[in-house]
């Protein structure tokens, strides 16, 4: 199948490795992708978040299939515009990919649906923001409603600090205060062709930047799957009283979810509660759950394109577990030093069930070198018959790539080895 996959991050590297492992001889193009995928797919230097400009390359290039990783041309509707040109296209429109850009959309898609959530506020105005902070107490929770690149969540015990974050994104907007939920966060992912849902395997993602959970809140710095502690039932807990309610709900709006229902789940002593929907897969969670698929994804993520996925079996998934601990830049997630080299990749490759996805990389065209563009550098990924081994394995593999002021996490997945 011709495939066109946009996105230039890890999750798209492990998107187009999962397409590649098929053995279909699918012809994949990656737009705009980055150093590590131009190694393994055709890239195109196309303006991914552009619905006119994706839409003619297709058109133009007999692109049979539409793969959307990120976010933000979701939102720009990008999938919309395929649509209308009868280009299959796994990605919701842009009215759906509000359960990702909009918070007050997706709580009122939860309240409508009957879906557990926690206790909100929509604030307007600094009075509401602290009336909330008082109501609900420390640890505060307060969001940004609208897209903002992991950085519009703080959760704090400081209410200054509560205060002076409402007070900085109700400049952009509204904010939403919560209720703090405590509990062990899970990332299931679900494909939804708009009426059926079938899930993935359950991932944890590690948020903050340091170890033991400390510092502030990023994109992800690590993560694994499956997770040998859920309880039996779980996840068809999660389809029965979130996922099929929200696609549900959403249909019923006219607005049917068709692409990856990422439920972001805490699971508290009153029960699991939704934290965050997102309209795409996750970074990096992607990392470790795609490596143990076994089912071809291009075929279920094709059926939910095109309303296919009723009656088709539940995705399967190998036995071996998988790590991945994400390299970031120096300063990342403030302000991020990019432009430096990073070198050891190969002989990082080199380790058993190794694999390397590779986010903000590109080649240095003056001096051919691999240099860094962003925060997030790559991803290394470690499959393992135990935790222990995976996790041995990553960090063996991360003892060989040098980037000056590089940063990972050193716990990943500590806590299940
Ligand atoms: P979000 O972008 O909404 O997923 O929030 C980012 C992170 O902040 C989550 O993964 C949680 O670790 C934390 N968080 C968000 N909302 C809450 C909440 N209501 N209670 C506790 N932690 C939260
Ligand atoms: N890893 C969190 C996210 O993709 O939103």
């Amino acid at each position: 199948m011709k495939i066109l996959v946009l996105g230039s991050g890890a999750r798209e590297h492990a998107i187009v490795a999962a397409l590649l492992s098929e053995d279909a001889g699918h012809d994949i193009t990656a737009a705009p992708g980055n150093a590590g995928i131009a190694r393994d797919v055709r890239v195109a230097d196309l303006d991914a978040n552009d619905p006119q400009a994706v839409t003619n390359y297709a058109i133009e290039h007999n692109i049979e299939f539409v793969i959307v990783g990120p976010e933000a041309p979701l939102v720009a509707g990008v999938a919309d515009a395929l649509r209308t040109r009868g280009i299959p296209v796994f990605g919701p429109g842009k009215a759906a990919a509000q359960l990702e850009g909009s918070k007050t959309f997706a709580k009122r898609i939860m309240d409508a649906a009957g879906v557990p959530s926690g206790r909100a506020v929509h604030a307007r105005s600094m009075l509401e923001v602290e009336e909330a902070l008082d109501a609900f107490g420390a640890p505060y929770v307060v969001k940004a409603d609208g897209l903002a690149a992991g950085k519009g969540v703080l959760v704090t015990e400081y209410r200054e600090a509560a205060v002076a974050h409402a007070s900085l994104w109700l400049d952009h907007g509204t904010v939403l205060v919560e209720e703090f939920l405590d509990g062990q966060e899970v990332s299931l992912f679900l494909v939804s062709d708009g009426h059926t849902v079938l899930p993935l395997s359950p991932a944890q993602d590690y948020k903050r930047l340091g170890n033991g959970d400390r510092g502030p809140n990023t994109g992800g710095m690590g993560a694994y799957s499956p997770l040998p502690w859920l309880p039996e039932g779980f996840v068809d807990e999660v389809i029965q009283t979130i996922a099929v309610p929200t696609v549900r709900q959403l249909a019923k709006e006219q607005t049917p979810f068709i692409g990856l229902l990422y439920c972001g789940l805490i699971m508290t002593r009153h029960g699991i509660r939704v934290i965050e929907f997102n309209a795409r897969f996750g970074d990096p969670e992607t990392q470790v759950v795609l490596p143990r698929l076994v089912t071809p994804l291009s075929g279920l993520l094709f059926a939910a394109a095109t309303g296919a996925l009723a009656g088709m079996p539940h995705p399967e998934f190998a036995l071996d577990v998988a790590v991945t601990v994400v390299l970031a830049s120096e300063n990342y997630p403030d302000a991020p030093v990019i432009g430096r080299p990073v070198t050891g990749l190969d002989a990082a490759a080199q380790v058993p069930e190794v694999t390397i996805a590779h986010a903000a990389t590109a080649i240095d065209p003056a001096t051919g070198e691999l240099v860094t563009t962003g925060g997030r550098v790559l991803s290394v990924i470690a499959l393992g018959t135990t935790f222990a081994e995976a996790r041995e394995r990553a960090y063996e593999a991360l003892g060989h790539i040098e980037l000056e002021g590089g940063q990972y996490r050193t716990d990943i997945a500590a806590r299940v080895a």
